[in-house]
């Protein structure tokens, strides 16, 4: 019998991979899907129809709704990954972000409950790096003492406590996964290192000035979804119900992201200025096209205050020695130039897709 996956969060970037991985896996694979006036699916439209590929409208601030598709479903597995992901707009949105990230995590476990499914059904809890925060100690590991320092961090906290909760109190198994940044081509389009590889692109066809950004001088441990996905099915696989940190334990800058981006773009930066008067300048042109806007010595990045956070977390290096050792995951299969680079090629082909004709770019030779 084909093992049951329930996905909240199947349309997102990491949705849409661990549904691949696991119908891979052969599971049978449920996702909820929430009604929107636009039906935007484009990272799982390629599984739609395909066997073993079903999905539900739900949402996580729909408690009946959780408990009649559990039921439903009756999921040896479920993967909560449906959250407000966006840690700027947690700032915005905070009571919604409450709702969905924190109380959302426990509508889940009372949905199992409920079904009296508590026995077979484990559960995998989509936690962050966000939890630490304000940081205490550098890297962070499962040891390392939480202190949340946005909206988002702080609903988040609450699922990984709840899960926590239930796993004692009820003896379930569920565990929390505690993510680092993972990028992909399929990364949500504000995030800082898509935001910069799509501005890239646009910027080296001519379709786009200048990129504004936040804080460049933050920190984080970027790794690549396809790989974190993995780990996500090996933490419910382990025998005992525990969490685990999952990083790639490299670190760095959103600056050094941006100058990779735009390298594999083909426009060398440097930098110049500090705070909010630091600018990203063109120091060597290699692509050739008459569309191109831009010439050595202009600006192509700036820093808008519009992206500051009110608190902002600056300092994540993650160690995922626990992951390697028990889980046998290996953090380094794709490294962090592999990752730019990966993203750069995609988003130069999106773009070229929907503005231009393939064949006029690929002749007129964009990048030496
Ligand atoms: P994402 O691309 O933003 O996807 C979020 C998913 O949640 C989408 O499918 C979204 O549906 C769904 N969702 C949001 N609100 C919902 C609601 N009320 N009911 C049902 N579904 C809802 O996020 P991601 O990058 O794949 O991340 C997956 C999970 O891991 C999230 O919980 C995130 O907080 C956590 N995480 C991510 C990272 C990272 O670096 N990516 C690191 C650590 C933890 P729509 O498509 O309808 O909006
Ligand atoms: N989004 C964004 N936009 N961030 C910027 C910008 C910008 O223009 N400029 C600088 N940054 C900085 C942010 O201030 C932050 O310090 C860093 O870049 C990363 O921001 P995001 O890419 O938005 O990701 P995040 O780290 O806040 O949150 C992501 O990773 C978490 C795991 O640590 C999300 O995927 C969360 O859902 C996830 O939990």
């Amino acid at each position: 019998m084909a093992k049951i996956a329930l996905i909240t969060g199947v349309t997102g970037q990491d949705g849409s991979y661990l549904s691949e991985f696991l119908l891979g896996k052969g599971y049978e694979v449920h996702g909820i899907i929430r009604r929107s006036s636009v039906d935007y699916r484009e990272r799982i439209a390629h599984l739609e129809g395909t066997p073993h590929f079903h999905l539900h409208y739900a949402d996580m601030s729909d408690s009946m709704s959780l408990v009649k598709l559990v039921g439903k479903v009756q999921p040896d597995e479920i993967y909560n990954l449906a959250a407000q992901s966006h840690v700027q707009v947690s700032f915005d949105a905070p009571e919604f972000t409450a709702d969905v990230d924190a109380v959302g995590v426990l509508r889940i476990l009372e949905a199992v409950r409920t079904n009296h499914l508590e026995k077979t059904c484990k559960i995998y809890q989509a936690s962050t790096s966000e939890l630490y925060g304000k940081v205490e100690e550098v890297p962070q590991s499962e040891t390392t003492p939480f202190h949340p320092y946005s909206p988002y961090a702080v609903a988040k906290l609450y699922g990984y406590w709840i899960i926590k909760e239930y796993r004692e109190a009820y003896d379930m198994f569920c565990c929390s996964g505690i993510l680092f940044n993972h990028e992909s081509e399929r990364r949500g389009e504000t995030f800082v290192t898509r935001k910069i590889t799509l501005a890239a692109a646009r910027i080296a066809q001519g379709l786009q000035e200048c990129l504004y950004l936040g804080n460049l001088d933050s920190l984080r441990d970027w790794g690549y979804a396809k790989d974190y996905v993995e780990c996500m099915w090996l933490i419910l696989q382990h025998p005992t119900p525990e969490d685990f940190v999952i990083a790639t334990g490299v670190q760095h800058t959103v600056r050094e992201f941006a100058t990779l981006a735009f390298h594999h773009a083909g426009i060398e930066l440097r930098w110049e200025g500090k705070g909010v008067d630091e600018k990203g300048i063109v120091e060597e042109l290699r692509i050739k096209n008459e569309k191109l806007k831009i010439k050595e010595g202009d600006v192509v990045v700036r820093v808008s205050p519009d992206f500051y956070r009110p608190t902002d977390v600056v300092n994540l290096l993650g160690d995922p020695s626990k992951a390697k050792r028990e889980l046998g995951w290996n953090p380094q299969s794709t490294s962090f130039e592999e990752l730019v680079e990966l993203m750069v090629k995609h988003d130069m082909q999106k773009v070229t897709r929907e503005h231009f004709n393939a064949a006029e770019y690929l002749e007129k030779g964009i990048v030496k």
